[in-house]
């Protein structure tokens, strides 16, 4: 089972889109695949449910609420996930309310609790996605422990150029101290504009400095936001969109690198 966490710790670098819909190209290739949505906000719960991921019970604050008042009657993370529309693709939904839950399950040492419970799904899955809220949190380090790869969008601004490098480090310290399976599979450039010459320079720069840049661009369009207003990833609205081929190549892409 490979377990692929998309993250950056900026906001808006489209982290939530690129999760769902790789896990949606995934899942129309015949794989069986799950989304975690770690991120309070919920918008990759949205994205696949709809209205529907306001109320989606149980989810995962329940599931780290059991977490909390420990019990030798556990339910199994499998009774926390729900189906999607989509053939082959479900959804661990988040909640507003993880983000009080995490001083708690800090203070009670809970880093780990997520690779074990992705563990116990490792027969059911052949991947996993994993949406990761903005920060450098209990929650995103908590993906960086139980992911084998690392996907970091990048939204072709000098600002993110910067924080790139240290980004990186971060993730090269969880492998080292935590979790040796965990490989940077790549930069994903998202919303790039092929016909301005900022980004280009932006991409060539990190390429020229030895950064993973991924191959595979995508593009910036209005079908995104029509997308995530359907609740329907790309590859179910229209999958001869080019952003939808386009992530049809990354996936494509990444697929070819782990093999
Ligand atoms: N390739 C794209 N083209 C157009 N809009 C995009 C693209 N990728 C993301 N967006 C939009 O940018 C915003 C942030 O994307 P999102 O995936 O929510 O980022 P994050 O999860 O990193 O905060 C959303 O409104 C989304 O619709
Ligand atoms: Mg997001």
């Amino acid at each position: 089972m490979h377990v692929r966490v998309v993250f950056n710790q900026k906001g808006g670098v489209g982290k939530s889109t690129i999760a769902v819909n790789l896990a949606a190209v995934a899942a129309k290739s015949g794989k069986r695949v799950l989304v975690l949505d770690l991120d309070p906000q919920g918008n990759a719960s949205h994205y696949l449910l709809g209205e529907a991921a306001r109320t989606a019970s149980p989810n995962l604050a329940d599931f780290f609420e059991q977490v909390l008042n420990f019990s030798l009657y556990a339910k199994p993370a499998r009774e926390f996930i729900h189906p999607t529309p989509h053939e082959g693709l479900d959804v661990l939904p988040s909640s507003p309310l993880i983000a009080e839950q995490q001083t708690k399950l800090e203070a009670r040492y809970k880093i780990y609790k997520l690779r074990e419970t992705l563990g116990e799904l490792a027969g059911e899955y052949d991947e996993v996605y994993i949406d990761t809220p903005p920060a450098l949190n209990f929650f995103t380090l908590s993906a960086l422990i139980a992911a084998t790869g690392c996907l970091i969008p990048f939204d072709c601004d000098s600002f993110s150029r910067d924080a790139l490098l240290g980004l990186m480090a971060r993730v090269e310290e969880i492998r080292q101290d935590h979790n040796g399976k965990l490989e940077i599979e790549g930069i994903v450039v998202n919303q790039f504009q092929p016909r301005a010459s900022l980004p280009l320079r932006l991409v060539t720069e990190l390429e020229e400095q030895g950064l993973p840049v991924l191959q595979s661009r995508l593009s910036s369009s209005v079908k995104v936001r029509e997308s995530h207003e359907a609740a329907a990833p790309l590859v179910a609205l229209d999958a001869r969109h080019k952003l939808a081929q386009e992530f049809a190549a990354l996936y494509a892409e990444l697929a070819a690198a782990a093999r």
